[in-house]
């Protein structure tokens, strides 16, 4: 009976040998505004709970040497108005919105950098949130650089100086300023982004390009491209009632000081 029992015990722990090594996924991000770095990791967000009324719950994926992920959805909610889009970020490519809404299907998202976005609708929340794993495709030679950074700020006010004081940014970045507030839209709110320029390349060799979700849900809710800001431009005041994302890129020669965003929840 007792050697029984310790070839009973040698088994599970072998076992539970075998599952710690045979698992090299890192833990799954559970909570809004989480950056990712993980070569293969996943996002479980409320999958079996009602999401909150206009929630915006954004994530970042940030492998280095990304230049793609593949991306699958097995939980989703039943409400067809609660969407999860992934957006590719790249350096040489116009940015992609992908509607994941299909489980167990393998979505490509071409991309150094995905921003995955939970955009729940205005109404009554009645419906659950989601879960993704992804599995990141990594090139050598991407050039994107290790400098390059992610923010996802949910406070009301924020001030941020990029880079830091007395410093410059790098050349071939590739970083991410995301706005929402509390990561939920509610009515009468708006959200102010003033930007400084401090110093960028010229001829928007390095730059910034301005995004924003719309507040009105439509049938197909996405990140619109509203313009781009360049060298030339002191200062630009943005404005949305709902989430606002900057994106910066630098070229590969010459850098500069960079800028400064103030952001406030009206
Ligand atoms: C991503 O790249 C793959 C392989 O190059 C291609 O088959 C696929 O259509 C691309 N997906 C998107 C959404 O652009
Ligand atoms: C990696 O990136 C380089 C430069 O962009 C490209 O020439 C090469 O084909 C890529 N390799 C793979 C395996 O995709
Ligand atoms: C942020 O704004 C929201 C909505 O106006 C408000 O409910 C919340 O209390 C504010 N949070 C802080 C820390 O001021
Ligand atoms: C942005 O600038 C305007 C005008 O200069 C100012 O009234 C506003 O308070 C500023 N907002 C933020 C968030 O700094």
């Amino acid at each position: 009976m007792a050697s029984t029992n310790i070839i009973l015990c040698f088994t599970s722990l072998l076992l539970l040998l075998l599952q710690i090594y045979a698992d090299p996924i890192s833990p799954y991000a559970s909570n809004c505004g989480e950056i990712l770095s993980g070569e293969a990791g996943g996002i479980s967000y409320k999958p079996f709970e009602l999401s909150n009324v206009a929630e915006r719950c954004i994530w970042v994926l940030r492998v280095p040497r990304a230049t793609s992920y593949n991306v699958v959805l097995y939980n989703k909610g039943t409400s067809a108005s609660d969407k999860v889009i992934a957006t590719a970020l790249s350096q040489d490519k116009p940015e992609v919105h992908t509607l994941l809404s299909v489980v167990d299907t393998s979505y490509s998202v071409n991309g150094s950098v995905a921003v995955i976005t939970f955009y729940a609708y205005r109404g009554t929340g009645t419906s659950t949130g989601f879960s993704l794993y992804y599995d990141a495709v990594l090139n050598e030679t991407n050039p994107v650089s290790p400098y390059s950074t992610d923010y996802v700020i949910s406070a009301n006010e924020t001030e941020i100086l990029y880079p830091r004081i007395g410093g410059v940014y790098a050349n071939n970045e590739l970083s991410t300023f995301i706005f929402t507030p509390n990561f939920q839209y509610l009515l009468n709110q708006r959200v102010t982004v003033n930007v400084t320029v401090l110093g960028m390349e010229q001829n928007c060799d390095d730059l910034l390009t301005v995004y924003q979700l719309p507040a009105i849900p439509s049938s197909n809710p996405t990140w619109m491209k509203l313009g781009r800001i360049c060298g030339v431009d002191n200062q630009v005041a943005l404005s949305n009632s709902d989430v606002i994302m900057l994106v910066f890129q630098s070229d590969e020669s010459y850098v500069s000081s960079g800028f400064r965003l103030s952001c406030k929840l009206n």
